[in-house]
C-alpha cells in the first residue's frame, strides 16, 4: 500500500484511470514515438482525509521553460484574479509599505494588480516562459519553484510576508510539507496565506473526474487542509467557495491564534461529514458515476459518428486528457480541437494525438457538435459562440451529465 504524502499512512486506491500521458504535454507530430506516460491512479487517506495521486511524473517535466498553460488567455479568470487581488489590498495589507509573495503567478494575472498600485510584490514561478511573459510586465518574479529554502532566500532578500497567494498550485505540490514550513518561515506574525484550489466535494459531485490528471496531486477538502497545517503551526481561519474551475475553494490560513476563526469553517467541516468526505464507500460510488459516465459519451459519440456528424473539441484542456485518454476519444470520434492558446495550435492532443487547431478553422467552418472540453469556461464561451448555436451548432458537454444542448 503506498504512503500517504501528508501523514504517511496507507492509501486506499479507488480509481485507475489507466496508462495516461502529461495533462499539458501537447507535442509535434516527431515526438509521438517517445511520449511519456504514468499510471493514473487516485486514492484516499483515511487518516488525515487527504486525496492524492499515488504516482506522479517530476516536477520538471510538467513545469519549464514551454508550460502549455497561460492563465491570462480567459477573461473571466483575469476578473477574477483582479478581484482577488482587491479584496486582499482591502482586507489584508494593513501595516506599512507590505510584501505580497504569490505561489505559482504564471504570467502575472493577479500580481499585475498589485504592481500597478505600487505594492511590492514577487512571484514564485517555475515555468520559464510564463515567468518571462510577467517579467515583460514589469512584475517582479523568480524563476524556481517554492520550497522551504526559496522561503528563507526570499525572507533573507525582503524580509517577512504580509500575504502570501496562491491559485490552482497547492494542489500541484506534492512537497506540501516543505512549502508549509516556507509559508510559516516567510509570513509576519500577523501575516495570513490566502489560496484557492478545485475543492474536492465539487468535483465529486458533478462527477468533473477530469480534475484528476498529473499536474494535481492533491483534491483538497477543508479537513485535509486544516491537518496539513495544523502540523505547522497554523490553522485555516476562514474559507470562501469561489465558481470558478468547476468549484473551488479559498482558505485563508494564519499562525494559531492569530485571529479568531470564522463560524464558516466549524460549518463547512460539518458539511463535509455529512457529505461523506471521510467515508470510503463516497469514492467508491465517485468511480462508478465515472464509469457510468465515460459509457455515455461514448456511447453518443459513435452514434454521431454513425450518423455522419462533424464533431470538433472545444479548448484543449489539461483536462481532457484524462477523458480522451480514458475514454479511448481518437480523431476517428473528432476532426480536432479548436483552442485560442497559441503554444497549443499546431501541436497534437497528448496521447490520443488529435490536432489542436487555431479557433478561426471553428469560426470558418462550424461543425455539426463542439464537444465541450473546456466546460469550465462554459458560460464566457456559450456567451461567445452564439452565432455557432444560431446556425444550429449544439454542444456536447460530459459534466455534470453527458448530454447534447
Ligand atoms: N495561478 C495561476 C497559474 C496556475 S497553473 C492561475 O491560477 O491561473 C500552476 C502554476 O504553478 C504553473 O505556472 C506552474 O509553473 C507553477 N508551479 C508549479 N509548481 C510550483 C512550485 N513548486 N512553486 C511555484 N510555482 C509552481
Ligand atoms: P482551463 O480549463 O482553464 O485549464 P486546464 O488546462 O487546467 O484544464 O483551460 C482552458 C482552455 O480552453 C485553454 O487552453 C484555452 C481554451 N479556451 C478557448 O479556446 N476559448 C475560450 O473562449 C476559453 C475561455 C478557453
Amino acid at each position: 500500500m503506498q504512503k500517504c504524502l501528508i501523514c504517511d499512512s496507507g492509501v486506499n486506491e479507488f480509481m485507475d484511470f489507466g496508462r495516461m500521458p502529461l495533462g499539458n504535454g501537447f507535442l509535434d507530430q516527431s515526438q509521438f514515438t517517445d511520449e511519456y506516460f504514468y499510471n493514473l491512479k487516485v486514492g484516499f487517506c483515511s487518516r488525515c482525509t487527504m486525496v492524492q495521486l499515488l504516482e506522479q511524473p517530476a516536477r520538471e517535466q510538467m513545469f519549464h521553460d514551454h508550460y502549455a498553460y497561460i492563465s491570462s488567455i480567459s477573461s473571466r479568470m483575469s476578473e477574477h484574479f483582479k478581484s482577488f487581488a482587491h479584496t486582499i489590498m482591502d482586507k489584508y495589507l494593513i501595516e506599512p509599505d507590505p510584501l505580497v509573495v504569490e505561489i505559482g503567478s504564471n504570467d502575472g494575472i493577479m500580481l499585475q494588480h498589485f504592481a500597478a498600485a505600487g505594492i511590492r510584490h514577487l512571484g514564485v514561478e517555475p515555468s520559464t516562459n510564463v515567468a518571462k511573459l510577467a517579467g515583460a510586465k514589469g512584475i517582479e518574479t523568480v524563476c524556481e519553484f517554492f520550497d522551504e529554502r526559496l522561503a528563507e532566500t526570499i525572507k533573507g532578500n525582503k524580509g517577512q510576508a504580509d500575504a502570501i497567494l496562491a491559485a490552482n498550485v497547492m494542489c500541484h505540490i506534492p512537497y506540501l510539507h516543505s512549502v508549509a514550513a516556507g509559508i510559516s518561515r516567510l509570513l509576519k506574525p500577523k501575516g495570513v496565506l490566502i489560496f484557492e484550489d478545485p475543492y474536492l466535494a465539487d468535483i465529486l459531485e458533478i462527477t468533473s473526474y477530469d480534475q484528476i490528471y498529473d499536474e494535481h496531486v492533491f483534491y483538497f477538502s477543508l479537513s485535509s487542509v486544516q491537518y496539513l497545517f495544523g502540523v505547522h503551526g497554523m490553522e485555516v481561519i476562514d474559507i470562501m467557495p469561489q465558481n470558478v474551475h468547476g468549484g473551488s475553494m479559498r482558505y485563508t490560513v494564519a499562525r494559531k491564534g492569530a485571529f479568531g476563526i470564522s463560524p464558516d469553517v466549524g460549518e463547512q467541516l460539518l458539511k463535509e461529514e455529512h457529505l461523506g468526505l471521510k467515508r470510503d464507500t463516497t469514492y467508491h460510488h465517485f468511480r462508478e458515476k465515472v464509469e457510468m459516465s465515460k459509457n455515455r459519451l461514448m456511447t453518443l459519440l459513435l452514434a454521431l459518428r454513425n450518423k455522419g456528424r462533424r464533431v470538433v473539441g472545444y479548448g484543449a484542456t489539461s483536462k481532457s486528457t484524462t477523458v480522451m485518454n480514458y475514454c479511448g476519444i481518437t480523431p476517428d470520434h473528432i476532426e480536432y480541437i479548436s483552442d485560442t492558446t497559441h503554444t497549443k495550435q499546431g501541436k497534437f492532443t497528448p496521447g490520443m494525438h488529435i490536432p489542436v487547431k487555431h479557433y478561426k478553422e471553428f469560426c470558418e467552418h462550424y461543425p455539426d457538435v463542439a464537444l465541450l472540453f473546456a466546460w469550465n469556461h462554459g458560460e464566457e464561451i456559450m456567451n461567445k459562440e452564439k452565432m455557432f448555436q444560431d446556425g444550429g451548432g449544439r454542444w456536447l458537454v460530459y459534466v455534470p451529465q453527458v448530454k447534447i444542448l
